[in-house]
């Protein structure tokens, strides 16, 4: 047996641990910081309890709060180069995904020349940045201690995925207190991802018996925790699962890859501007049922266990449906929507076959899938979008 695991991150992880953050930076002799941030999490007043304690602990601090949904590559380059000007020896990012990729993809540019599509691709950037310390405020995109940075090409409609070595954040302050005012349809969007996450490293083509030991653990936590979250955001035990669900989900991916359903969900981001989590919820039934086809009875029977359904003397095929059905259930619960009422567009569907092709997920799916195959999955959801109109 051979394989590789990694997560380059240094992780802490608890209610409070955010108040790390200026003697983490302190700890590591930080004497200039920039920020990034956006609007959301500065109007919900998460940036100024940090701000305050960083100013107080002594380094100078360059607030970039514009981040946009989504992490296009103009705003990058934009927040590159005050960042150049400005010379920090610490990036610290306090934000949902595209915050976050949006601080990996300014740390990268302080370390290498632009433009960011040069990057695009895997183990593609050559010298590691600055001290780069990530405290997210959602539960989703797991960012924070994964190895990627997607960052949208706003001309080319396309989702650019910077993969691998030199992109990781070097200190995750992951503090479940900070996802508490989420409101619920972001914590179900965020959610979808996560769990998708967790489901699409577990059946990955990459996966190793280090992600299979963790990844089913992942989908058992935000199985069990994202409708209690949604419901109430205040059931901090709730927060505190979806979190570490995330997390786990997080570190899996970022050494197996991850699967069909972020390849179709993708081109619907960049093409017809579907926020990332959505979009994956949008297609996860469906997609993730036509890959279980291909999928070993072992992984199918665990996955259904992890997400609580009865498992005893039901064959393999029957599970399938059951895991659909469980996971139409919860997109319904969480009120996700059709994919038309979530922005997606039949006439892109060509288009978006032919980019999901060509996504970074898809070489390690485990249904190989062809354009027309891909097409007829998009097709199959805005009929279904149709009919439950
Ligand atoms: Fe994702």
């Amino acid at each position: 047996m051979q394989f590789m695991f990694t997560m380059p991150t240094l992780a802490q992880f608890g209610r409070g641990v955010a108040g790390r953050l200026a003697p983490v930076l302190l700890e590591n002799n930080v004497k200039r910081v920039f920020l990034v941030s956006d609007p959301g999490v500065q109007a919900a007043g998460l940036l100024e309890t940090p701000l305050y304690a960083m100013r107080e602990a002594g380094p100078a601090v360059l607030c970039f709060t514009e981040t946009l949904p989504d992490a296009p590559d103009y705003q990058v380059e934009a927040a590159a180069a005050l960042a150049r000007d400005f010379n920090p020896d610490a990036v610290v990012a306090i934000g949902g995904g595209s915050c976050i990729d949006t601080a990996k993809a300014v740390n990268i540019l302080l370390a290498n020349p632009g433009p960011l599509s040069r990057y695009d691709g895997v183990n593609l950037v050559p010298a590691p940045g600055r001290l780069l310390v990530a405290v997210p405020t959602t539960a989703g995109t797991s960012s924070e201690c994964t190895v990627v940075a997607v960052i949208s090409a706003a001309k080319q409609a396309k989702k650019m995925v910077i993969f691998g070595k030199n992109v990781a954040s070097s200190i995750a302050l992951i503090d479940p207190a900070l996802t508490d005012g989420l409101p619920p349809h972001l914590t179900a969007h965020t959610g979808m991802d996560a769990l998708t996450h967790a489901l699409e490293a577990y059946i990955s083509l990459a996966a190793s018996p280090a992600t299979d030991a963790i990844a089913p653990e992942a989908v058992a936590l935000i199985a069990a925790a994202l409708p209690a979250a949604f419901a109430d955001g205040s059931d901090t035990a709730a927060r505190d699962k979806m979190m570490l669900g995330c997390q786990l989900a997080g570190v899996c991916f970022s050494n197996t890859g991850l699967g069909l359903v972020h390849s179709l969900a993708q081109p619907l981001g960049g093409r017809c501007h579907v926020p990332h989590g959505l979009a994956n919820a949008v297609c996860l039934p469906h997609v993730l049922a036509f890959n279980l086809q291909a999928v070993p009875e072992h992984k199918i029977i665990r996955i259904a266990h992890a997400l609580g359904l009865e498992t005893r003397d039901t064959p393999a095929a029957n599970l399938v449906v059951d895991i659909r059905l469980y996971l139409e259930k919860l997109s319904r619960t969480l009120h996700i929507p059709s994919i038309t009422e979530a922005g997606g567009r039949r006439e892109a569907v060509p288009d978006m076959a032919e980019d999901a092709l060509k996504e970074l997920s898809t070489p390690t799916t485990p249904r190989k899938a062809t354009a027309e195959e891909i097409s007829a999955l998009y097709e199959d959801l805005f009929m279904q979008a149709e009919s439950d109109a």
